[in-house]
């Protein structure tokens, strides 16, 4: 079998930012699927078709991107930062398990991206420096219960945390409960972190003391960071600098 599979993560925006591994596959690719705005980023190879699809039809576009590599075809699934965070690289292995036996002998991979909690980190300092996690926030894939849970667990083992699909217009509610859940939890004025449209020309990095925070401040375009309760923050003109210390202390 001649086609393949690449499943590819394209950063959080800057072109800069892609790796030279993912730039390869993109120029080797015969087919490019995925969600609308992330296939649009690599529109400009002339020699890719563009099969883009809206962002529920995650096992569809899984299921099709299979079908056409089996059919010979060499395949790119577009996801934006790293694929294997919240996106499209989970999908096409489910789509694999419960699917087609042939689509098994495929060569499938996947390609990293720099994922977004990362270039969040890096533009603010090193508030991930020590163990942190992350948490999708958006209860479409599980219930409400499990995220708040988790949000607890977190907190109480004072994990920083890094947030994905924060607020939406479907789930204007979510973020406001998680904020709710995080200030009883926490407790103290640790930083919160609200990075937008990182590595994009638009990018705005806010910095507010957990007890001051809003829903509002969030969006699906941004990603949120917590600190853990040993989070500094470094004062200066213009932007703080953010860091969690490498250890703590025995
Ligand atoms: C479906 S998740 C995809 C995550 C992606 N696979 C990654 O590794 O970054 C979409 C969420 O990622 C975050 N995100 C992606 N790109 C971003 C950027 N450039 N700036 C801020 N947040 C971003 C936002 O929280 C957004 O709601």
């Amino acid at each position: 079998m001649s086609g393949w599979v690449q499943i590819v993560g394209i950063g959080p925006g800057d072109a800069a930012l892609v790796t030279p591994q993912v730039q390869e596959a993109l120029a080797q690719a015969t087919d490019a699927v995925g969600y609308i705005p992330y296939v649009e980023r690599v529109s400009d190879n002339p020699n890719l078709t563009l099969h883009p699809s809206d962002n529920r039809v995650e096992l569809d576009r899984s299921r099709h991107a299979l079908e056409m590599a089996a059919d010979g075809r060499r395949v790119v699934v577009v996801s934006s930062g790293d694929p294997g965070i919240f996106a499209m690289a989970a999908a096409v292995y489910e789509a694999v398990e419960h699917g087609d036996p042939i689509w098994r002998d495929l060569d499938i991979r996947v390609l990293p991206g720099i994922t977004a909690m990362l270039a969040a980190s890096a533009a603010c300092g090193a508030p991930l420096g020590h163990d942190f996690c992350a948490i999708n926030l958006s209860d479409n894939m599980k219930p409400w219960e499990l995220i708040d849970k988790r949000l607890r667990l977190a907190a109480e083992a004072d994990f920083a945390m890094a947030f994905y699909n924060p607020r939406s217009k479907s789930r204007p509610e979510g973020f406001k409960k998680a904020l709710k859940t995080l200030k009883e939890s926490c407790g103290d004025n640790r930083p919160m972190i609200f990075a937008r449209n990182v590595s994009r020309p638009d990018q705005t990095i806010k910095i507010v003391p957990l007890q001051d925070t809003s829903p509002d401040m969030a969006d699906m375009r941004t990603v949120v960071l917590l600190g853990s309760s040993q989070t500094r923050i470094i004062a200066r003109d213009g932007t703080p600098m953010v860091y969690t210390p490498r250890s703590v202390a025995k």
